[in-house]
């Protein structure tokens, strides 16, 4: 797992002392520290057999451990976490097993015994929904659903031409498969991965936070021709809980900063107690591909509740991982409102968030907030604000985090 010697700076993680403080000055601007250094890697997974799938495995490779992403497009698209406890973990396919009814242990991660935590991601289905009459924008669904699209029922590009191992990452463009009423004649559902050779900040908004643990997902609507004129796009997510219970979902305060204008939020759901595998996410999306505030929308997330397998698209690559598996949950993004700006503007929505394993990356304060905050108070009487500021937000760390309902 990510082996974080030493202390993080970031909200709550620390006392308020002078050295502290001090050191929070001079702290990277990702509040990061403690560096491990990991070896990450990209590769497609060649298909030897039937029918050309897409997979991709991002490996980071640390002094002392392996995580491994595995992505597939294979079914509904999916993403497998896997972190074990040696440098040396491989990932092992079986591709005739892999695309068999059956594809129980078709796909390997070993030796199995360094497995420290693994799970899956699985995107299931898009939801349309027409908000015409909708007048209240927090209604719940935010108007009269269209029939949902399911993903396992898309066809996705090759994403060998769309691999960059330059900025390590792939794009998976997918559109309906059997589609009448050519919705997805001129547009595409967009699954962009990128994984991250050292720790940043993304280019686009919001501006996640990511370390080399991690990978980036950008889900992306572009050009599909909407069923009525206000369509509120949703998408279904589903996870396998570790044991019986679902992960939780905590909604955090955070700071507002430069990055992330507006939204004092992030999102995370977690697997476990810390270090853990987790998702994070700003609950804001962005109805043009240049984001910005006046095309950011609410993203809304639905409590996650356990659900029959049944009910949902089967991945092949879950179940050759995990073997049948009845603990899936899932839960709903839901991306604006029938009052906001929308997907009707340019047909464009798009969305990101942060998956990893190990401590989720905090917000500390930007070297910029900093400055100005050490200019308008004089350093004394900023050495005092912040050490108050540590004081009252230091120990309310677990309380800060509320479940969403
Ligand atoms: C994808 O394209 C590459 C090279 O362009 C080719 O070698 C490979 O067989 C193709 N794979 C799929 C899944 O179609
Ligand atoms: C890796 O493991 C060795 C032996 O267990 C330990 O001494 C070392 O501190 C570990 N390194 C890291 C970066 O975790
Ligand atoms: C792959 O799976 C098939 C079918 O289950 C099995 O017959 C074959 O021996 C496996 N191949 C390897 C290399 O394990
Ligand atoms: C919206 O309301 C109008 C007037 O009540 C009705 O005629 C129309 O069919 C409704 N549209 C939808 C999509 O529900
Ligand atoms: C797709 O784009 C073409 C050319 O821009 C246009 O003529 C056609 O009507 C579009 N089709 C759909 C279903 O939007
Ligand atoms: C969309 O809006 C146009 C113009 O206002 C209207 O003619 C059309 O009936 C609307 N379509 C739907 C599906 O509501
Ligand atoms: C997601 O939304 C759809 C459509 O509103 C609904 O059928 C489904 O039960 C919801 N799933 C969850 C997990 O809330």
């Amino acid at each position: 797992m990510c082996s974080c010697e030493g202390p993080r700076w970031g909200w709550g993680h620390c006392a308020p002392t002078p050295i502290l403080l001090l050191s929070l000055l001079s702290a990277a601007p990702f509040g990061l520290l403690g560096e491990e250094t990991r070896q990450v890697s990209l590769e497609v997974i060649p298909d030897q057999v039937g029918t050309p799938q897409n997979l991709l495995h991002i490996r980071a490779v640390g002094t002392n451990s392996t995580l491994h992403y595995v992505w597939s497009s294979l079914g509904p698209p999916a993403v497998l976490l896997v972190a074990t406890n040696t440098p040396y973990s491989n990932l092992s396919v079986n591709w005739s097993r892999l695309l068999s009814p059956e594809p129980d242990g078709g796909l390997m991660v070993l030796p199995k015994d360094s497995i420290q935590f693994s799970s899956a991601l699985v995107f299931t289905r898009l939801f349309e929904f027409d908000s015409t009459n909708t007048s209240d924008a927090a209604a719940k669904p935010p108007g009269k659903p269209y029939p949902p699209y399911s993903l396992a029922e898309f066809s996705w590009n090759n994403i060998t031409d769309s691999l960059d191992p330059a900025t390590l990452s792939a794009t998976f463009r997918g559109h309906l498969r059997h589609d009448p009423a050519r919705a997805f004649a001129n547009g595409s559902l967009v699954f962009r991965v990128q994984a991250f050779s050292r720790s940043g900040r993304a280019a686009q908004p919001p501006h996640l936070l990511h370390t080399m643990d991690t990978c980036q997902l950008e889900v992306a609507l572009v050009g599909a021709s909407p069923r009525g004129n206000r369509s509120i796009f949703g998408l279904e997510v589903a996870t396998l809980g570790q044991g019986p219970d679902c992960p939780s979902m905590l909604e955090q305060q955070s700071i507002n900063d430069e990055y992330a204008p507006a939204v004092f939020q992030l999102d995370q759901l977690l697997w476990g107690s810390l270090p853990t595998g987790f998702v994070q996410w700003r609950p804001v999306a962005f109805s043009q591909e240049k984001g910005n505030r006046e095309s950011s929308l609410p993203c809304q997330a639905s409590p996650l509740y356990p659900t029959l397998v049944y009910f949902l698209p089967q991945s092949p690559i879950v179940r050759a991982f995990f073997g049948s598996q009845d603990n899936f949950c899932a839960f709903n993004l839901t991306f604006g409102t029938s009052t906001g700006p929308g997907y009707w503007d340019q047909y464009y929505l798009s969305w990101s968030m942060l998956l990893g394993m190990g401590t989720p990356p905090v917000d500390a304060l930007s070297l910029l907030v900093l400055g100005i905050m050490a200019v308008a108070l004089g350093t004394p009487g900023f050495v005092l604000l912040a050490g108050g500021l540590f004081l009252l937000l230091g120990p309310k760390r677990h309380s800060e985090y509320q479940p969403i309902n």
